[in-house]
């Protein structure tokens, strides 16, 4: 009889058996110590893209890192999915740092250089374009398009980085805590490798206007 020839997502399910009896062939316990509580030290802001998968690039095992991804790994004070995960991680996790890792080579970014209509996808990447234009003079200076792309890559994860800092949930947590430590940092598809472009604490400051003064 002909088996029947599987579906590409079977072979998900096959993997996903595989993996569960690997890991409890390693350590018996696993599934049992992690089923009742979680206690990541860091939460993570990366891009959907599948090319960065933020436990496998950074060694992490199930239950140390909890996860946000979004495209081109944007923190966007509307968006209520992402403000849910960082109230949630910084309040009742109490991770101690937050990653912001964009990546080299962005399409998301890429888009927002363009002058493309993307429909719907236009209002997520506007905040990009609006990244853009506030560094313009650095941006264009650079000579190539492929450096001009990666700049506003590296500039878009500071952005980040302080629009995570501009939220009252991070700066609650700073004036009661000291804590999480926010980094900036971009992966590069092109080696595997994570480079750190900024990070701020509790010691820093940003614009007045940002900081709320009756926390
Ligand atoms: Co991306």
């Amino acid at each position: 009889m002909k088996t029947k020839p599987s579906k590409s997502y079977d072979k998900l399910i096959e993997n996903n058996k595989e993996w569960a009896a690997s890991v409890v062939k390693d350590d018996p316990e696993f599934f049992s110590r992690l089923s009742n509580v979680q206690k990541p030290e860091f939460l993570w802001i990366g891009c959907s893209d599948s090319r960065v998968p933020a436990d496998r690039i950074t060694g992490t095992q199930p239950g140390e890192i909890f996860v946000h991804r979004n495209i081109a790994n944007m923190v966007i004070h509307t968006d209520m999915n992402l403000l849910a995960v960082l109230e949630y991680a910084v309040d009742h996790l109490e991770v101690s740092h937050i990653l912001v890792c964009g990546h080299y080579g962005c399409g998301g970014v890429k888009a927002a250089m363009s002058r493309h209509n993307f429909d719907l996808i236009n209002k997520w990447i506007r905040n990009i374009k609006d990244v853009y234009r506030m560094h313009r003079e650095t941006i264009d200076f650079q000579t190539k398009p492929e450096e001009r792309l990666n700049k506003l890559i590296e500039l878009n994860v500071e952005e980040q980085v302080m629009n995570l800092a501009k939220t009252s949930i991070i700066q609650k947590s700073w004036k009661n805590k000291k804590s999480p430590e926010i980094h900036g940092w971009v992966y590069s598809l092109e080696d595997g490798l994570i480079k750190e472009v900024c990070r701020m604490t509790y010691q820093d400051h940003l614009d007045p206007l940002y900081e709320f003064d009756d926390l």
